[in-house]
Protein backbone atom coordinates (compact mmCIF):
# COMPACT_ATOMS: atom_id res chain seq x y z
CA UNK A 1 0.00 0.00 0.00
CA UNK A 2 3.55 2.18 0.39
CA UNK A 3 1.45 3.99 2.96
CA UNK A 4 -1.21 5.37 0.77
CA UNK A 5 -4.75 4.58 1.11
CA UNK A 6 -6.55 2.69 -1.71
CA UNK A 7 -8.94 4.55 -4.35
CA UNK A 8 -11.25 1.94 -3.57
CA UNK A 9 -10.96 1.94 0.09
CA UNK A 10 -11.98 6.45 0.06
CA UNK A 11 -14.59 5.51 -1.95
CA UNK A 12 -15.96 2.60 -0.94
CA UNK A 13 -17.42 4.34 2.22
CA UNK A 14 -20.69 2.11 2.58
CA UNK A 15 -21.98 -0.94 0.96
CA UNK A 16 -23.68 0.33 -2.06
CA UNK A 17 -20.14 1.96 -3.17
CA UNK A 18 -18.26 -0.95 -2.56
CA UNK A 19 -20.82 -2.16 -4.99
CA UNK A 20 -19.98 -0.08 -7.66
CA UNK A 21 -16.42 -0.26 -6.81
CA UNK A 22 -17.04 -4.02 -7.69
CA UNK A 23 -18.63 -2.90 -11.17
CA UNK A 24 -15.50 -0.73 -12.28
CA UNK A 25 -12.96 -3.93 -11.71
CA UNK A 26 -15.13 -6.68 -12.65
CA UNK A 27 -16.16 -7.91 -15.94
CA UNK A 28 -19.54 -7.40 -17.16
CA UNK A 29 -20.28 -11.19 -17.17
CA UNK A 30 -18.81 -11.91 -13.85
CA UNK A 31 -20.47 -8.83 -12.21
CA UNK A 32 -23.44 -9.54 -13.44
CA UNK A 33 -23.20 -13.29 -11.76
CA UNK A 34 -22.27 -11.99 -8.73
CA UNK A 35 -25.10 -9.57 -8.57
CA UNK A 36 -28.01 -10.63 -10.68
CA UNK A 37 -30.96 -12.85 -9.16
CA UNK A 38 -33.67 -15.15 -11.25
CA UNK A 39 -36.30 -14.20 -13.69
CA UNK A 40 -37.42 -10.88 -13.06
CA UNK A 41 -35.47 -10.59 -10.31
CA UNK A 42 -38.64 -9.55 -7.94
CA UNK A 43 -37.12 -11.46 -5.32
CA UNK A 44 -33.81 -10.04 -5.36
CA UNK A 45 -35.39 -5.88 -5.17
CA UNK A 46 -38.02 -7.64 -2.23
CA UNK A 47 -35.14 -8.37 0.08
CA UNK A 48 -33.56 -5.09 0.28
CA UNK A 49 -36.94 -3.59 -0.13
CA UNK A 50 -37.98 -5.15 3.06
CA UNK A 51 -36.12 -3.66 5.46
CA UNK A 52 -37.45 0.32 4.48
CA UNK A 53 -40.72 -1.15 5.04
CA UNK A 54 -39.35 -1.70 8.81
CA UNK A 55 -39.28 1.21 11.25
CA UNK A 56 -36.88 1.42 14.51
CA UNK A 57 -38.13 3.20 17.56
CA UNK A 58 -34.88 4.70 19.26
CA UNK A 59 -34.72 4.88 22.89
CA UNK A 60 -31.73 7.19 23.40
CA UNK A 61 -31.28 6.93 27.01
CA UNK A 62 -31.38 3.52 27.23
CA UNK A 63 -27.47 4.03 28.60
CA UNK A 64 -25.73 2.52 25.27
CA UNK A 65 -22.23 4.61 25.86
CA UNK A 66 -20.97 1.59 25.17
CA UNK A 67 -22.12 -1.37 22.87
CA UNK A 68 -21.43 -4.63 23.39
CA UNK A 69 -22.40 -6.47 20.04
CA UNK A 70 -20.88 -9.65 20.59
CA UNK A 71 -23.23 -13.27 20.49
CA UNK A 72 -22.40 -16.95 21.24
CA UNK A 73 -23.57 -19.05 18.24
CA UNK A 74 -22.97 -23.28 18.63
CA UNK A 75 -20.83 -22.39 21.38
CA UNK A 76 -18.49 -19.66 19.27
CA UNK A 77 -18.23 -16.21 20.18
CA UNK A 78 -18.54 -14.14 17.26
CA UNK A 79 -17.78 -10.51 17.61
CA UNK A 80 -20.69 -8.99 15.91
CA UNK A 81 -24.27 -10.71 14.21
CA UNK A 82 -22.91 -10.95 11.12
CA UNK A 83 -20.63 -13.89 9.42
CA UNK A 84 -20.48 -14.49 5.46
CA UNK A 85 -22.57 -16.60 3.64
CA UNK A 86 -21.19 -19.51 1.46
CA UNK A 87 -20.78 -18.22 -1.56
CA UNK A 88 -19.22 -20.22 -4.82
CA UNK A 89 -16.91 -19.24 -7.34
CA UNK A 90 -14.92 -16.77 -4.33
CA UNK A 91 -11.59 -18.23 -6.84
CA UNK A 92 -12.84 -16.01 -10.17
CA UNK A 93 -12.97 -12.96 -8.05
CA UNK A 94 -9.62 -12.81 -6.48
CA UNK A 95 -6.44 -15.55 -6.52
CA UNK A 96 -7.25 -18.08 -3.76
CA UNK A 97 -10.94 -16.04 -2.73
CA UNK A 98 -12.23 -18.18 -0.38
CA UNK A 99 -8.55 -18.38 1.56
CA UNK A 100 -8.79 -14.37 1.54
CA UNK A 101 -12.10 -13.68 2.37
CA UNK A 102 -12.21 -16.23 5.28
CA UNK A 103 -9.11 -14.76 6.62
CA UNK A 104 -10.82 -11.82 6.47
CA UNK A 105 -13.91 -12.92 8.66
CA UNK A 106 -11.43 -14.81 10.84
CA UNK A 107 -9.52 -11.29 11.59
CA UNK A 108 -13.35 -9.81 12.42
CA UNK A 109 -14.04 -12.16 14.69
CA UNK A 110 -16.41 -13.67 12.67
CA UNK A 111 -17.40 -17.07 11.09
CA UNK A 112 -17.04 -17.78 6.97
CA UNK A 113 -19.41 -20.68 5.70
CA UNK A 114 -17.42 -22.13 2.23
CA UNK A 115 -19.51 -23.22 -0.38
CA UNK A 116 -19.55 -26.71 -1.95
CA UNK A 117 -18.79 -24.81 -5.26
CA UNK A 118 -15.46 -23.29 -3.69
CA UNK A 119 -12.46 -22.91 -6.26
CA UNK A 120 -10.41 -24.20 -3.45
CA UNK A 121 -10.74 -28.15 -1.54
CA UNK A 122 -12.72 -27.54 2.03
CA UNK A 123 -9.27 -29.30 3.14
CA UNK A 124 -6.76 -26.42 1.29
CA UNK A 125 -9.36 -23.99 3.44
CA UNK A 126 -9.22 -25.41 6.53
CA UNK A 127 -5.17 -25.02 5.94
CA UNK A 128 -5.60 -21.77 6.43
CA UNK A 129 -6.60 -21.96 9.74
CA UNK A 130 -8.94 -19.48 10.04
CA UNK A 131 -11.66 -20.30 12.28
CA UNK A 132 -15.12 -20.29 13.09
CA UNK A 133 -15.17 -22.74 9.91
CA UNK A 134 -18.88 -23.63 8.58
CA UNK A 135 -18.93 -26.26 5.56
CA UNK A 136 -22.38 -26.20 2.95
CA UNK A 137 -23.31 -29.13 1.16
CA UNK A 138 -26.39 -30.73 -0.60
CA UNK A 139 -28.28 -33.84 -0.54
CA UNK A 140 -27.11 -35.34 -3.69
CA UNK A 141 -28.71 -38.26 -5.66
CA UNK A 142 -25.54 -40.43 -4.27
CA UNK A 143 -26.23 -40.34 -0.70
CA UNK A 144 -22.54 -41.58 -0.42
CA UNK A 145 -21.39 -38.59 -1.80
CA UNK A 146 -23.10 -36.40 0.88
CA UNK A 147 -21.56 -38.68 3.57
CA UNK A 148 -18.55 -38.17 2.32
CA UNK A 149 -18.62 -34.21 1.80
CA UNK A 150 -19.60 -34.38 5.63
CA UNK A 151 -17.21 -36.91 6.79
CA UNK A 152 -14.36 -34.29 5.24
CA UNK A 153 -15.60 -31.89 6.92
CA UNK A 154 -15.33 -33.29 9.66
CA UNK A 155 -12.21 -34.39 9.80
CA UNK A 156 -10.78 -31.03 8.42
CA UNK A 157 -12.73 -29.26 11.36
CA UNK A 158 -15.65 -27.60 10.63
CA UNK A 159 -17.85 -27.30 13.15
CA UNK A 160 -21.43 -26.42 11.34
CA UNK A 161 -22.77 -28.38 8.42
CA UNK A 162 -25.10 -26.21 6.49
CA UNK A 163 -27.45 -27.94 4.08
CA UNK A 164 -28.61 -25.56 1.26
CA UNK A 165 -32.44 -27.07 0.69
CA UNK A 166 -33.50 -24.42 -2.26
CA UNK A 167 -31.11 -25.48 -5.05
CA UNK A 168 -31.91 -28.49 -5.96
CA UNK A 169 -32.97 -27.44 -8.96
CA UNK A 170 -30.73 -24.55 -10.27
CA UNK A 171 -32.51 -20.75 -10.79
CA UNK A 172 -33.23 -19.06 -13.86
CA UNK A 173 -30.31 -16.57 -13.78
CA UNK A 174 -31.17 -14.46 -16.94
CA UNK A 175 -28.06 -12.01 -16.80
CA UNK A 176 -25.82 -15.16 -16.60
CA UNK A 177 -27.97 -16.42 -19.85
CA UNK A 178 -27.75 -12.89 -21.30
CA UNK A 179 -23.79 -12.75 -20.65
CA UNK A 180 -22.86 -16.56 -22.41
CA UNK A 181 -21.85 -16.88 -18.41
CA UNK A 182 -23.46 -20.37 -18.60
CA UNK A 183 -22.14 -24.01 -18.49
CA UNK A 184 -20.45 -24.68 -20.69
CA UNK A 185 -19.46 -20.99 -21.29
CA UNK A 186 -21.07 -18.96 -24.76
CA UNK A 187 -19.35 -15.71 -24.01
CA UNK A 188 -19.84 -13.25 -26.78
CA UNK A 189 -16.86 -11.76 -29.10
CA UNK A 190 -17.80 -8.72 -27.52
CA UNK A 191 -18.25 -10.29 -23.82
CA UNK A 192 -14.50 -11.40 -24.14
CA UNK A 193 -12.90 -8.09 -25.77
CA UNK A 194 -14.70 -6.21 -23.28
CA UNK A 195 -13.26 -8.62 -20.38
CA UNK A 196 -9.51 -7.39 -21.91
CA UNK A 197 -10.96 -4.20 -20.56
CA UNK A 198 -10.54 -4.67 -16.80
CA UNK A 199 -7.31 -5.04 -17.19
CA UNK A 200 -6.11 -5.13 -13.42
CA UNK A 201 -8.48 -8.13 -12.85
CA UNK A 202 -7.27 -9.76 -16.05
CA UNK A 203 -3.56 -9.55 -14.93
CA UNK A 204 -4.42 -10.95 -11.14
CA UNK A 205 -6.52 -13.74 -12.32
CA UNK A 206 -4.71 -14.52 -16.17
CA UNK A 207 -2.26 -17.20 -14.29
CA UNK A 208 -5.59 -18.39 -12.49
CA UNK A 209 -7.88 -18.80 -15.03
CA UNK A 210 -6.29 -21.97 -16.34
CA UNK A 211 -6.60 -23.27 -12.93
CA UNK A 212 -10.35 -22.52 -11.86
CA UNK A 213 -12.32 -25.82 -10.73
CA UNK A 214 -14.62 -26.79 -8.38
CA UNK A 215 -11.95 -28.30 -5.88
CA UNK A 216 -14.68 -30.53 -3.76
CA UNK A 217 -15.86 -32.26 -6.75
CA UNK A 218 -12.43 -33.14 -8.36
CA UNK A 219 -11.60 -36.53 -7.83
CA UNK A 220 -7.82 -37.23 -8.01
CA UNK A 221 -6.88 -38.40 -11.49
CA UNK A 222 -9.79 -37.12 -13.11
CA UNK A 223 -9.90 -35.74 -16.57
CA UNK A 224 -9.79 -31.04 -15.36
CA UNK A 225 -12.25 -30.38 -18.59
CA UNK A 226 -14.08 -27.79 -15.93
CA UNK A 227 -17.29 -27.73 -18.10
CA UNK A 228 -17.57 -31.64 -17.17
CA UNK A 229 -16.73 -31.42 -13.92
CA UNK A 230 -19.52 -28.25 -13.53
CA UNK A 231 -22.33 -30.06 -15.64
CA UNK A 232 -21.91 -33.25 -13.43
CA UNK A 233 -22.06 -31.03 -9.97
CA UNK A 234 -25.08 -29.40 -11.24
CA UNK A 235 -26.74 -32.67 -11.86
CA UNK A 236 -26.03 -33.97 -8.40
CA UNK A 237 -28.89 -32.52 -6.14
CA UNK A 238 -31.53 -34.51 -5.51
CA UNK A 239 -34.59 -32.80 -6.39
CA UNK A 240 -36.54 -35.73 -4.44
CA UNK A 241 -35.13 -35.45 -1.57
CA UNK A 242 -37.52 -35.36 1.83
CA UNK A 243 -37.26 -34.69 5.77
CA UNK A 244 -36.25 -38.07 5.85
CA UNK A 245 -32.78 -37.79 4.34
CA UNK A 246 -32.30 -34.66 7.05
CA UNK A 247 -33.16 -37.03 9.77
CA UNK A 248 -30.76 -39.29 8.07
CA UNK A 249 -28.59 -36.51 8.13
CA UNK A 250 -28.63 -35.99 11.51
CA UNK A 251 -27.84 -39.12 11.99
CA UNK A 252 -24.32 -39.25 10.57
CA UNK A 253 -22.86 -35.67 11.54
CA UNK A 254 -22.26 -34.90 15.03
CA UNK A 255 -21.63 -31.00 14.55
CA UNK A 256 -24.39 -27.83 14.20
CA UNK A 257 -26.88 -28.47 11.28
CA UNK A 258 -28.28 -25.91 9.84
CA UNK A 259 -30.85 -26.02 6.88
CA UNK A 260 -30.52 -22.83 4.31
CA UNK A 261 -33.23 -21.81 2.70
CA UNK A 262 -36.28 -22.06 4.99
CA UNK A 263 -38.74 -19.64 4.03
CA UNK A 264 -42.34 -21.60 5.33
CA UNK A 265 -43.00 -21.09 8.74
CA UNK A 266 -44.33 -24.87 8.85
CA UNK A 267 -40.38 -26.00 7.13
CA UNK A 268 -39.41 -24.50 10.55
CA UNK A 269 -41.36 -26.16 12.79
CA UNK A 270 -40.06 -29.23 10.73
CA UNK A 271 -36.68 -28.71 10.70
CA UNK A 272 -36.69 -28.72 14.60
CA UNK A 273 -38.60 -32.29 14.94
CA UNK A 274 -35.64 -33.49 12.64
CA UNK A 275 -33.47 -32.36 14.65
CA UNK A 276 -31.64 -29.18 13.19
CA UNK A 277 -29.78 -27.10 15.33
CA UNK A 278 -30.49 -23.59 12.88
CA UNK A 279 -31.96 -22.65 10.20
CA UNK A 280 -31.11 -19.80 7.56
CA UNK A 281 -34.02 -18.01 6.62
CA UNK A 282 -33.06 -17.46 2.70
CA UNK A 283 -34.17 -17.04 -0.61
CA UNK A 284 -30.85 -17.70 -1.78
CA UNK A 285 -30.18 -13.97 -2.68
CA UNK A 286 -32.98 -13.96 -4.95
CA UNK A 287 -30.93 -16.32 -7.08
CA UNK A 288 -33.27 -19.26 -7.35
CA UNK A 289 -37.68 -18.85 -7.09
CA UNK A 290 -38.26 -15.60 -8.20
CA UNK A 291 -41.92 -14.20 -6.41
CA UNK A 292 -40.17 -15.97 -3.44
CA UNK A 293 -41.16 -13.73 -0.34
CA UNK A 294 -38.26 -11.29 1.10
CA UNK A 295 -36.34 -13.23 3.52
CA UNK A 296 -37.27 -10.29 6.05
CA UNK A 297 -41.15 -10.53 5.56
CA UNK A 298 -40.73 -14.84 6.10
CA UNK A 299 -38.80 -14.14 9.39
CA UNK A 300 -41.30 -13.61 12.03
CA UNK A 301 -43.57 -16.17 10.78
CA UNK A 302 -40.32 -19.37 11.16
CA UNK A 303 -38.72 -17.86 13.99
CA UNK A 304 -42.35 -17.89 15.81
CA UNK A 305 -42.90 -21.20 14.70
CA UNK A 306 -39.05 -22.17 16.08
CA UNK A 307 -39.95 -20.76 19.23
CA UNK A 308 -36.17 -20.45 20.78
CA UNK A 309 -35.68 -24.11 20.13
CA UNK A 310 -32.93 -23.75 17.04
CA UNK A 311 -31.00 -20.90 16.08
CA UNK A 312 -32.63 -18.67 13.21
CA UNK A 313 -30.25 -16.82 10.94
CA UNK A 314 -30.94 -14.79 8.09
CA UNK A 315 -29.58 -13.86 5.00
CA UNK A 316 -30.58 -11.81 1.57
CA UNK A 317 -30.62 -8.16 1.04
CA UNK A 318 -28.48 -7.21 4.24
CA UNK A 319 -26.77 -3.61 2.80
CA UNK A 320 -26.63 -1.61 6.08
CA UNK A 321 -26.33 -1.97 9.82
CA UNK A 322 -29.72 -1.02 10.32
CA UNK A 323 -30.95 -3.91 8.68
CA UNK A 324 -28.97 -6.13 10.85
CA UNK A 325 -30.90 -4.44 13.88
CA UNK A 326 -34.14 -4.97 11.91
CA UNK A 327 -33.64 -8.78 11.17
CA UNK A 328 -32.71 -9.27 15.62
CA UNK A 329 -35.58 -7.29 16.36
CA UNK A 330 -37.83 -9.72 14.49
CA UNK A 331 -36.27 -12.58 15.16
CA UNK A 332 -33.15 -13.66 14.37
CA UNK A 333 -30.01 -14.59 15.89
CA UNK A 334 -27.53 -13.87 13.50
CA UNK A 335 -27.31 -12.62 9.71
CA UNK A 336 -24.89 -13.61 6.95
CA UNK A 337 -23.94 -11.70 3.76
CA UNK A 338 -23.66 -12.78 0.29
CA UNK A 339 -23.08 -10.11 -2.60
CA UNK A 340 -21.41 -7.68 0.21
CA UNK A 341 -18.53 -10.08 0.84
CA UNK A 342 -17.61 -10.81 -3.02
CA UNK A 343 -18.07 -6.94 -3.72
CA UNK A 344 -15.30 -6.50 -1.22
CA UNK A 345 -13.27 -9.69 -2.20
CA UNK A 346 -13.70 -8.03 -6.12
CA UNK A 347 -11.82 -5.09 -5.35
CA UNK A 348 -9.45 -5.59 -2.42
CA UNK A 349 -9.57 -9.26 -1.93
CA UNK A 350 -8.67 -10.18 2.33
CA UNK A 351 -8.45 -6.11 2.54
CA UNK A 352 -11.44 -5.57 0.36
CA UNK A 353 -13.68 -7.64 2.40
CA UNK A 354 -12.15 -6.68 6.21
CA UNK A 355 -13.03 -2.88 4.39
CA UNK A 356 -16.58 -4.62 3.88
CA UNK A 357 -16.85 -6.43 7.48
CA UNK A 358 -15.66 -2.94 9.11
CA UNK A 359 -18.48 -1.00 7.42
CA UNK A 360 -20.93 -3.23 9.09
CA UNK A 361 -19.44 -3.40 12.58
CA UNK A 362 -19.31 0.55 12.42
CA UNK A 363 -23.25 0.78 11.20
CA UNK A 364 -23.98 -2.12 13.59
CA UNK A 365 -22.39 -0.05 16.40
CA UNK A 366 -23.95 3.61 15.32
CA UNK A 367 -27.41 1.75 14.92
CA UNK A 368 -27.66 0.13 18.66
CA UNK A 369 -25.47 4.17 20.16
CA UNK A 370 -27.96 6.16 18.59
CA UNK A 371 -31.68 3.12 19.46
CA UNK A 372 -29.87 2.98 23.33
CA UNK A 373 -28.79 -1.01 22.67
CA UNK A 374 -25.93 -1.83 24.63
CA UNK A 375 -26.18 -5.13 23.73
CA UNK A 376 -27.57 -7.70 21.53
CA UNK A 377 -29.98 -8.82 23.95
CA UNK A 378 -31.70 -5.65 24.56
CA UNK A 379 -32.98 -6.22 21.00
CA UNK A 380 -36.66 -7.11 20.66
CA UNK A 381 -39.50 -6.29 18.97
CA UNK A 382 -40.29 -3.43 20.93
CA UNK A 383 -37.61 -1.50 18.88
CA UNK A 384 -40.01 -1.65 15.92
CA UNK A 385 -42.80 0.28 15.24
CA UNK A 386 -45.72 -1.29 14.62
CA UNK A 387 -48.29 -1.02 11.56
CA UNK A 388 -51.56 -2.31 12.08
C1 LIG B 1 -22.34 -15.32 -6.50
C2 LIG B 1 -23.12 -16.08 -5.48
C3 LIG B 1 -22.85 -17.42 -5.27
C4 LIG B 1 -23.57 -18.14 -4.32
N1 LIG B 1 -23.26 -19.46 -4.11
C5 LIG B 1 -23.92 -20.16 -3.15
C6 LIG B 1 -23.59 -21.51 -2.88
O1 LIG B 1 -22.68 -22.07 -3.47
N2 LIG B 1 -24.32 -22.15 -1.93
C7 LIG B 1 -25.33 -21.55 -1.22
O2 LIG B 1 -25.95 -22.18 -0.36
N3 LIG B 1 -25.63 -20.25 -1.45
C8 LIG B 1 -24.97 -19.56 -2.39
N4 LIG B 1 -25.29 -18.23 -2.61
C9 LIG B 1 -26.35 -17.59 -1.80
C10 LIG B 1 -25.76 -16.95 -0.56
O3 LIG B 1 -25.30 -17.91 0.36
C11 LIG B 1 -26.79 -16.08 0.17
O4 LIG B 1 -27.94 -16.85 0.44
C12 LIG B 1 -27.19 -14.82 -0.56
O5 LIG B 1 -26.11 -14.30 -1.31
C13 LIG B 1 -27.68 -13.79 0.44
O6 LIG B 1 -28.13 -12.64 -0.18
P1 LIG B 1 -27.23 -11.30 -0.38
O7 LIG B 1 -26.32 -11.59 -1.54
O8 LIG B 1 -28.26 -10.28 -0.67
O9 LIG B 1 -26.47 -11.05 0.91
C14 LIG B 1 -24.57 -17.50 -3.56
C15 LIG B 1 -24.82 -16.15 -3.76
C16 LIG B 1 -24.11 -15.43 -4.70
C17 LIG B 1 -24.40 -13.97 -4.87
Amino acid sequence: MNGRTPGWQRRGFNIAAMRTEAQRVLPRAIFDFVDGGAGDEVTLRRNEAAFDEVSLLPRPLGGAAKRDMSITLFGQKLSMPLMVAPTGLAGLLWPQGEAASARAAAAAGTAYCLSHGSVCTLEALAETGATPRWMQTYIYKDRELTREIAGRAEAAGYKALVVTIDTQIVGNRERDTRNGFTIPPRLSVGEVARMAFKLPWLMRMRSEIPKITFGNYKRPGEAEDLTALAERMLSLPDPAFTWRDIEWLRGIWPGALLLKGVLHPADGAEAVANGVDGMLVSNHGGRQLDGAAAALDALPAVAEAVDGRAAVLLDGGIRRGSHVIKALALGADCCLIGRPQFWGLAVGGEAGVAHVLEIFRREIDLAMGLSGLAKISDISRDILLRKN
